[in-house]
């Protein structure tokens, strides 16, 4: 029977409350939140950011080996460099943000749309979760990025190859490469009531964009130690790290939309 307008049900007070909660628990089901990640969100896991002052792009120069250019310069350089970064995937875990993250599904329709190449949202237990730029634990051929597949935290060598007898690369979105997930997460945040911008410097297009297909109504909150301004328009700022700042942002929320006992 749907709740329609206010009337009298015949239940008594438990079932009642159990049903109120029932009800009311699918209705806020259906807020759906969107969370924007970048590498800040892996921080504390023990993987570097690309622009802190000890991030990845201070110690390697970004066009050698995360552009399309660099790729058709030095292959060998280039997956070398990703071969290092799946290694020390397999030593790192989920932190308590990225766990956060996911419980918040018991909770909300919650999508990750992610910058980072990382599997550290699905270990996590994340299970929307789009990876704006490539997954580190994939290899596709050079040939129009075909024959996708999974080499989980194993490395391989310049020359090997894809079914399609084209040289095998990292499944990953270089400078100088298109995006061919950036409209489905434009939808995705077209239709949220609630954004959490989370460890990114939103430096890098088109992802940074991102922002701009948000509805007016949309609660935008952002997640960073350091001052990052999204977009000309009102958002809550956390200026924290990750874990402590998801924590904040939990209690924020859900006491907006929950009766927290
Ligand atoms: N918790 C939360 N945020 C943090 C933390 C932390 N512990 N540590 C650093 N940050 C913040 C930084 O202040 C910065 O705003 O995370 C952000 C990291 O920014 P970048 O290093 O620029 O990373 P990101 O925004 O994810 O980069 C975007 O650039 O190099 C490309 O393809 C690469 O996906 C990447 C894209």
């Amino acid at each position: 029977m749907k709740i329609q307008k206010k009337c009298v049900l015949p239940l008594d007070k438990r079932d009642l409350k159990v049903y109120i909660c029932g009800a009311l628990k699918n209705e806020i089901m259906k807020k759906k939140l969107v969370v924007l990640s970048g590498a800040g969100v892996s921080a504390e896991s023990g993987i570097s950011t690309f622009r802190d002052s000890d991030g990845l792009w201070e110690n390697y120069d970004v066009m050698e080996v995360a552009s399309i250019e660099g790729w058709y310069q030095n292959p060998e350089l280039v997956i070398e460099f990703y071969n290092q970064r799946r290694t020390q995937l397999a030593n790192v875990v989920p932190n308590e943000a990225h766990k956060i993250i996911a419980e918040l599904e018991n909770y909300y329709d919650v999508t990750v749309v992610t910058q980072n190449v990382d599997d550290l949202h699905e270990r996590a237990g994340s299970t929307q979760i789009i990876h704006l730029h490539g997954e580190l634990t994939k290899v596709c051929s050079d040939d129009r990025k075909k024959h996708v597949s999974d080499i989980g935290y194993s490395t391989f060598k310049f020359g090997d190859l894809a079914p399609d007898g084209h040289l095998l690369r990292p499944f990953i979105v270089w400078f100088g490469e298109d995006v061919p997930l950036i409209n489905k997460a434009a939808e995705i945040v077209s239709q949220a009531d609630i954004i959490l911008i989370i460890g990114t410097s939103l430096n890098v297009y088109p992802a940074a964009g991102l922002l701009y297909s948000a509805k007016n109504d949309a609660q935008i909150y952002v997640i960073d130690p350091k001052e990052v301004q999204p977009i000309a328009r009102r958002v809550v700022f956390i200026k924290e790290k990750a874990t402590s700042g998801m924590k904040k942002l939990f209690r924020m929320i859900a006491s907006k939309d929950f009766v927290i006992k």
